[in-house]
């Protein structure tokens, strides 16, 4: 569910106008709907209410100091994987003691960072990690809270880039390993061992592979337990899916209840990761078309909206909504490319979309996750205006960038 619909003829989002919004701020902006975020925290604690709980939101999908405002003061904690990451959490008011740190590849700067910084825990991925976190805790003569992130080697059935807890893939460690690592944690001063971590994949559409991850991970914490180690949190990542197109994910209380039914009974915290399923479609990109322009054998239809603004549909083959702004029910069969100069350029390929002429603006659907955190400034092209809306108000978030930002601590020599 989300707050972005068509009033009097427009595409709204909550109660204000788009149209208005690329009056005021030009195009291309990202627009956010403060209402979808919210309602999409809660229905994951609501998911999760018959057991402890943390809703760590999964800082990468939507960054903005804004969005994570929203959500810290809605209760969530953070899912960080990097200083900068967790900078911004902390800056947007999230409590220390809500977030976790996931990450194949933390640096030593980011370890003292986030002990300083007194986080929940470490979702340490490798055996030389756990001995860098141990070190970097006893020089700074404190104790780093610590889960493992296990790899349950669980096929997630999604895009091969976003797996992440197959054998092959570079995560966590296997699951078969596991349990020597705990062991070596244990012998160390300087870490705690406070919880267990998985994360298998993204834009996950159904609920089987979660629960054999889950699962799987359960026969572990039973077999710590035995020897006497005793967790407080079972970190089940994220990775829920939501609807581009025609997929049918589950709700998140579907969700919930799988995962309460697995490992309820264990009595732990559940921490999820989620990020997707509450930014997501939360949020759009707004362009204007530019040029309309026979191909040889298609249409184009060109807009301001480019790769370098969201780049899922280049990177993954990522499907899109395209919606008019201005409502109408004509179509044409098309591709909507951007300004870059690369065929991969595009927002959606060989579609049927709404009729649009140079001027028109529309709006690429389901953009709140991966999309700006994404941007780059490839071609020099500024990155968009962020806009959040609440009710009938809406506020700038971050100003799109100038010319001058794109050239910020260059210099000739
Ligand atoms: N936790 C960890 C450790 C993760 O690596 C991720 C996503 C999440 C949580 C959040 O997963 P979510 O609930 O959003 O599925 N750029 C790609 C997705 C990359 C996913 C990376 N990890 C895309 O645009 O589809």
């Amino acid at each position: 569910m989300h707050h972005f619909d068509y009033k009097d003829g427009l595409l709204h989002c909550e109660a204000v106008s788009l149209a208005d919004i690329a009056a005021k701020v030009g195009t291309p902006f990202y627009c956010y709907s403060k209402a979808t975020l919210q309602k999409h925290l809660k229905a994951f604690q609501d998911a999760f209410a018959g057991a402890d709980h943390i809703v760590c939101y999964s800082v990468k999908v939507n960054s903005n100091l804004s969005v994570l405002d929203t959500l810290f003061t809605g209760g969530a904690g953070a899912d960080v994987v990097s200083g900068g990451e967790l900078f911004r959490a902390l800056k947007a008011g999230g409590d220390p003691k809500k977030i976790v740190y996931s990450g194949v590849g933390k640096k030593e700067e980011e370890i003292r960072f986030a002990l300083e910084s007194g986080i929940l825990m470490f979702n340490v991925e490798s055996p030389l990690e756990l001995l860098t976190i141990d070190r970097v805790a006893a020089e700074l003569g404190l104790i780093a809270p610590i889960a493992i992130r296990v790899n349950p080697d669980v096929d997630p059935r999604t895009h091969a880039y976003i797996s992440t807890g197959l054998k092959k893939n570079k995560f966590g460690i296997a699951i078969e390993r596991a349990l020597v690592e705990y062991r070596a944690a244990r012998d160390l001063k300087n870490v705690e061992i406070v919880g267990v971590d998985c994360h298998i994949g993204s834009q996950i559409t159904e609920i089987g592979p979660f629960v054999d991850a889950v699962q799987k991970i359960k026969k572990l914490v039973v077999d710590l337990k035995e020897e006497g180690i005793d967790i407080k949190y079972f970190d089940i990542g994220g990775g829920l899916g939501i609807p581009y197109d025609d997929e049918t994910p589950p709700h998140p209380s579907e969700y919930g209840r799988a995962v309460i039914d697995t490992v309820g009974d264990l009595g732990l915290t559940i921490i999820m990761e989620p990020g997707r399923a509450i930014a997501g479609n939360a949020g759009v990109l707004v362009g204007r078309v530019q040029y309309t322009k026979d191909g040889e054998n298609k249409q184009f239809i060109i807009g301001d909206t480019a790769m370098n603004d969201l780049i899922r549909p280049s990177l993954y083959g990522a499907h899109h909504g395209i919606k008019a702004v201005k409502q109408s029910s004509a179509t044409r069969y098309a591709d909507l490319v951007g300004p870059i100069c690369e065929t991969g350029d595009f927002m959606a390929k060989d579609r049927e979309l709404p009729e649009m002429e140079p001027g028109d603006l529309y709006a690429v659907m389901s953009a709140g996750g991966y999309g700006f955190t994404m941007s780059s400034n490839y071609n020099s092209r500024p990155r968009p205006a962020e806009v959040m809306v609440d009710g009938a108000n809406y506020e700038i978030v971050r100003k799109r960038e100038s010319y001058e930002d794109l050239i910020r601590g260059e210099k000739t020599v």
